[in-house]
């Protein structure tokens, strides 16, 4: 099942076109790394799958909901879950008060509760009595993660999930991503660790300035790029920035 469609999905700040003409397909099952080089649209393209922000122009169909923001957007929203780039919580909960607040807003049920309590262990947290202002970035991602997969989602929006984590929790995330996409669900990422995009992601995309650039699965990318390599040399010569960088290599050593 196509659980994410979006068909010339276009966002401008003023003059500034963020984010292009961008036909999106991703279905159930699937893992699916969206890649790019820094403002290249990455995050503003996840706001607009998740109705943060409204696009300006294109078509939006999340799990065979057409256009579901502004009018179907509780019901979309109850059956994803975001990450976001930056983990912001409010900063005056403990952190069990934040994931007493998520249980009781999504209404869920004992086997998301045993859920809870198996995550809060694989990812090693034992500070739910602290504040959320006390925490460090990476025991805040931790604890947004714990929220977000416990409801085990029918798609998961990841914006760099693995920013801040150390290696195992690293470890742990992607083993359970790649657990839900056994399952049937839908994981959407972005990474600028590309050996993680490689290695987990059925199908790539990858957008720079605004443009899809490139789509398919690794072998297809390899076709397009017309090189074989890994995926960090593909995306460095399909995003231009291969010749640049011999040229900076060679300043260098002057
Ligand atoms: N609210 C905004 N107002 C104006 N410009 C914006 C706004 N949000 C994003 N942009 C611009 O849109 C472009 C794309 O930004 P975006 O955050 O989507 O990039 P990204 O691919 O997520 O980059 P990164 O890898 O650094 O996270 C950038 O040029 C950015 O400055
Ligand atoms: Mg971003």
């Amino acid at each position: 099942m196509v659980t994410i469609k979006a068909k010339g999905l276009t966002k401008r700040f003023g003059d500034f076109v963020a984010v292009d003409h961008i036909d999106l397909e991703v279905k159930s099952g699937k893992i699916f790394a969206f890649l790019g080089p820094n403002g290249a649209g990455k995050t503003t393209t996840i706001k607009m799958l998740t109705g943060i922000l409204f696009h300006d122009e294109g078509e939006l169909e999340i799990l065979g909901v057409r256009n579901p923001y502004p009018d179907r957007e509780i019901e979309v929203k109850k059956r994803f879950g975001l990450i976001p780039e930056e983990p912001r919580i409010y900063p005056y909960f403990k952190g069990y008060e934040f994931l007493n607040f998520i249980m009781a807003v999504y209404e869920v049920d004992d086997r998301v509760e045993q859920r809870m309590k198996e995550l809060l262990e694989a990812f090693n947290i034992d500070y739910l009595d602290k504040y959320v202002s006390d925490m460090s970035h990476g025991m805040k991602q931790k604890l947004l993660l714990v929220s977000v997969l416990m409801r085990e989602p029918e798609i998961m929006f990841l914006d760099e999930p693995t920013v801040g984590l150390d290696a195992k929790s690293a470890k742990i995330l992607k083993l359970y991503l790649q657990r839900l996409a056994q399952e049937g669900k839908t994981v959407f990422m972005t990474t600028h660790i590309l050996e993680i995009a490689e290695r987990m992601a059925d199908e790539i995309a990858i957008i720079n300035k605004g443009k899809i650039i490139a789509q398919g699965t690794m072998e297809e990318l390899r076709e397009q790029a017309g090189t074989e390599g890994t995926l960090e040399d593909l995306f460095l010569k399909l995003t231009g920035q291969e010749e640049e960088i011999k040229r900076i290599v060679e300043e260098l050593k002057e």
